[in-house]
Parts: C-alpha cells; sequence; structure tokens
C-alpha cells in the first residue's frame, strides 16, 4: 500500500484542505502515516499569509528533499497558498520537488500523480478551477469537534492580504451539501462544529438562515464559525447568535487597527467606531459573550500615534483574547508599493507593547472566573496533565479540570478555582 505523509502550516483552511487532501488520497489507495519516513509521497501544505511562515517551508523543504538520498522513489508534493502563488518558482528554488498543485487542484492529485509516474518530470498545476473543490471529501481524525468549509475564497483585498491572490474569489458552497456533511458527522459522533470561510458573513445565500438549519441537525452540539469581517456582520447575524441556543456565546471579529486612518488604508471598510458600535450591540443582546480579534501592528507609514489608537481601542473593547501580528510585505498585495515601511525592530517595539496591554487584560479577564461555573465541552485528556481533562468554555476558553474518562464529549459543569493567561483550572460541579 502506498502511504502519504502531510505536513501543514498555517490556518484551519489549511489543515482542513489537509483533510481533504487526506480524503481525496485516500480513495485513490494512498494510507495516512505519521511518520515521515515511511511515506512514498510527501505533501507540503503551505502558507503565505507572513513572511515567517514562508521562510519555514523555504528552509524545510530542503531537508525533506535529503529523504530521497535514501529512498529514490519518494515523490514530494506542493500545496497550498505558496505553491498558488509561486508555481513554477517552487520548482527553480527548489530541487527535489515533483508535484506543485494549487488550492483549488486538490481533486486533481490523483490524476497528476498517475501522469508524474508515467512520465517521471516535474508538475505544476496552479489553474483556479470552477469545479468546487469544498465538495471533495475530507478524512477527519476521530474526535469531539471538527472543521466544516462553507465558503472558498475571499473578496475584499484588505491591502496587506494575500489570500485573495492565493485563494481566488469568494464561491460559497451549496447549502444542501453543507447540511448534509454536518449530519454526516453528527452521525459519526462529532459534537461541535466551526464553519470555515475566509468572511462568512458573506455566504452566498443567507449566512444566519444556515446556522438556523445548522442548528436543527441533531447530535450537534456546538457550533462556531470563523471569520467574520466586521463590515458584513448584521442584525440579523446578532439576533440568529443570540437566539441559537447551540451556536456559541463567542465571536472572532478582526479589528487589525484602532486608527481610522490606518483602517482606511488597509481597505478595511469600516472606521473604529462604527466597529465600537457593533461590539456594543453585541454586548447589549448578550452580555457574556467572549469577543476575541485580530491586530496588525507595524502597518507602512504607522506612527506612534496610530499605535496609540490600537491600545486605546484594546482598553476600551476589553477582548477576551486577541491574536496580534507585525506587518509583513507580502507580493503582490496593494501594501506592498505604499510609502513608510517600517524596519523589523520598531515592529517588534509595537508588537511587544501591543503584547504588555492585552497579557494584562487577558490574565485579568480571566481570573474574573474564578469562584464561576462554567459549561465545558470535553474534548479529551489534558496534554499537560495527562491525570486530568480538557475542554473548552463556549467563549473559546480552555478549561483543564479532573474527571473520568467517559465525560470526554459530554457538556459538564466545572466550577473554576484557578486562572491565568492561558486557561483556567477547576473541579466539576454537578
Ligand atoms: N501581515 C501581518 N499580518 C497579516 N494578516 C494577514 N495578512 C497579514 C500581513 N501581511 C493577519 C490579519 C488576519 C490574520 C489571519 O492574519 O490580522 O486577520
Ligand atoms: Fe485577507 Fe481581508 Fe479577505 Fe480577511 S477579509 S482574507 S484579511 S483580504
Amino acid at each position: 500500500m502506498r502511504k502519504v505523509h502531510i505536513k501543514t502550516w498555517g490556518c484551519q483552511m489549511n489543515e482542513h484542505d489537509s483533510e481533504r487532501i487526506a480524503g481525496v488520497l485516500s480513495e485513490n489507495g494512498y494510507q495516512l502515516t505519521e511518520d515521515i519516513k515511511d511515506a512514498n509521497l510527501i505533501i507540503l501544505n503551505t502558507c503565505s499569509v507572513r513572511d515567517k511562515a514562508e521562510h519555514k517551508f523555504f528552509s524545510e523543504v530542503g531537508r525533506i528533499r535529503d529523504l530521497k538520498k535514501e529512498n529514490p522513489d519518494l515523490l514530494i508534493g506542493v500545496g497550498g497558498c505558496i505553491a498558488q502563488q509561486k508555481g513554477e518558482e517552487i520548482k527553480k528554488r527548489t530541487k527535489g520537488v515533483d508535484l506543485v498543485f494549487g488550492t483549488r487542484s486538490i481533486h486533481e492529485i490523483p490524476r497528476l500523480l498517475d501522469v508524474l509516474s508515467e512520465k517521471s518530470k516535474h508538475l505544476v498545476n496552479v489553474a483556479e478551477y470552477k469545479i468546487n473543490t469544498l465538495s471533495y471529501p475530507a478524512l477527519r481524525k476521530k474526535g469531539i469537534k471538527t472543521w466544516v468549509s462553507i465558503m472558498y475564497g475571499c473578496n475584499n483585498f484588505c491591502t496587506y492580504c494575500v489570500v485573495p491572490y492565493t485563494r481566488g474569489r469568494e464561491e460559497s458552497r451549496p447549502k444542501e451539501e453543507i447540511l448534509k456533511e454536518v449530519q454526516n458527522l453528527a452521525n459519526h459522533g462529532f459534537k461541535e462544529i466551526t464553519l470555515l470561510g475566509q468572511n462568512v458573513n458573506s455566504y452566498e445565500t443567507d449566512f444566519p438562515a444556515l446556522l438556523r438549519y445548522i442548528h436543527s441537525v441533531n447530535g450537534i452540539e456546538r457550533i462556531r464559525f470563523m471569520t467574520s469581517h466586521p463590515k458584513d456582520l448584521s442584525d440579523r447575524l446578532i439576533d440568529a447568535m443570540a437566539e441559537l441556543t447551540k451556536v456559541c456565546n463567542h465571536l472572532h471579529l478582526p479589528l487589525q487597527s484602532g486608527s481610522d486612518r490606518i483602517l482606511k488604508l488597509m481597505n478595511r471598510g469600516y472606521t473604529y467606531s462604527e466597529y465600537k458600535r457593533k461590539i456594543d450591540k453585541i454586548r447589549d443582546k448578550m452580555p457574556e459573550i467572549g469577543i476575541t480579534t485580530d491586530i496588525i501592528v507595524g502597518f507602512p507609514s504607522e506612527t506612534e500615534d496610530d499605535l496609540n489608537m490600537t491600545m486605546d481601542a484594546l482598553r476600551d473593547v476589553e477582548y477576551d483574547n486577541i491574536y496580534a501580528f507585525k506587518y509583513s510585505k507580502r507580493q503582490d498585495t496593494a501594501a506592498e508599493k505604499f510609502d513608510g515601511h517600517l524596519p523589523k525592530d520598531i515592529k517588534e517595539e509595537m508588537l511587544a507593547q501591543v503584547m504588555l496591554l492585552q497579557t494584562e487584560i487577558t490574565t485579568r479577564k480571566n481570573k474574573g472566573h474564578i469562584g464561576l461555573t462554567v459549561k465545558v465541552l470535553v474534548e479529551g485528556v489534558s496534554e499537560a496533565d495527562k491525570s486530568r481533562l480538557t475542554g473548552r468554555t463556549e467563549t473559546n476558553r480552555i478549561v483543564n479540570f479532573t474527571g473520568s474518562y467517559e465525560l470526554v464529549g459530554k457538556l459538564v459543569n466545572v466550577k473554576i478555582i484557578n486562572a491565568n493567561l492561558s486557561n483556567l483550572g477547576g473541579m466539576i460541579n454537578d
């Protein structure tokens, strides 16, 4: 039997694409292996959202290529965002790669492998297919929670972002197909699903309606979604979230910057006060909601004043958690050509300021849970302490606690007795 090892960089979309690559290959006679040395085929699913991810890939591919010395029949395939954007260039920069396939060519991999074995030459396939790759079967690890893609690509063209170039234009998956997949996942014991898309609020046939349909699937206990774009977050969605009990009390709403000048340069389509009004409305309807965000610091021309506005926004909103990044110049994006790119050490200093502030806020909010009882979906044994179980609150906080293994997959009440920056600790309280 032929064996494939898949290595994945980047976001949940990429992780989920890897499950789909595994699905397509397993239908074509491949078995997944965790051991890279045991594989006849190695697939590298790449990320190009920031420079660091790209560097990691180019340094890793050299090491992986060395495996060919011991195993001359080994094939190496490169997919994902770098593959889509760089195509032929990967072939030039990295010797030993046999196949390069784009983000919408996953279903083509078996055919490309057949061609490879016949012609034994390097192949590049990064065409944009109209055919919806999302319809191809994913091979998931058994578990409690999983992802379901509802749409692909992005039309927003934020000026820093490479995604519209690597994942193409927005395309929604038919509602019936999504529902069938969710039903099937429920039948296989999954309890929580996260709906994935670059901008789920622009789901073609009405995202709040989709949430309602999924809510009616028996067996699914929790529904999450990501990512939302602030400009498209509607009152109807807020109402649906408040009404539908299975939809988790959590919203990830990327702000990116608290400065209107920078938001405009980023082409985000909202001002800080418009954003904040939406946050107020959400908290009005759901006072306990967990809100998280993405922040970019060091965008071209960003000043100390702009950064201070972002810091003010963090104090004002009091996010439960944030993901903060140094701006990274990406090929083909509009911001690549902007004036005022900042040196690395300034960007690092800006990031440190933001992280210091948010560490204080997140820790304070986590400690505020001490003494409260929270509902946790038990996911499994804690990695850090195998004698404890782990799960998450609706607001997406990690909770570790003592309990028996039979609780995995169940919703339990946990009384919180301690808390730090990254998680809560407690005991079952039934
Ligand atoms: N530089 C830094 N961060 C970026 N992100 C996207 N593109 C860039 C870039 N060029 C961040 C945004 C986005 C998150 C997924 O990654 O904050 O919301
Ligand atoms: Fe990138 Fe903006 Fe699209 Fe998000 S909404 S994927 S940041 S272009």
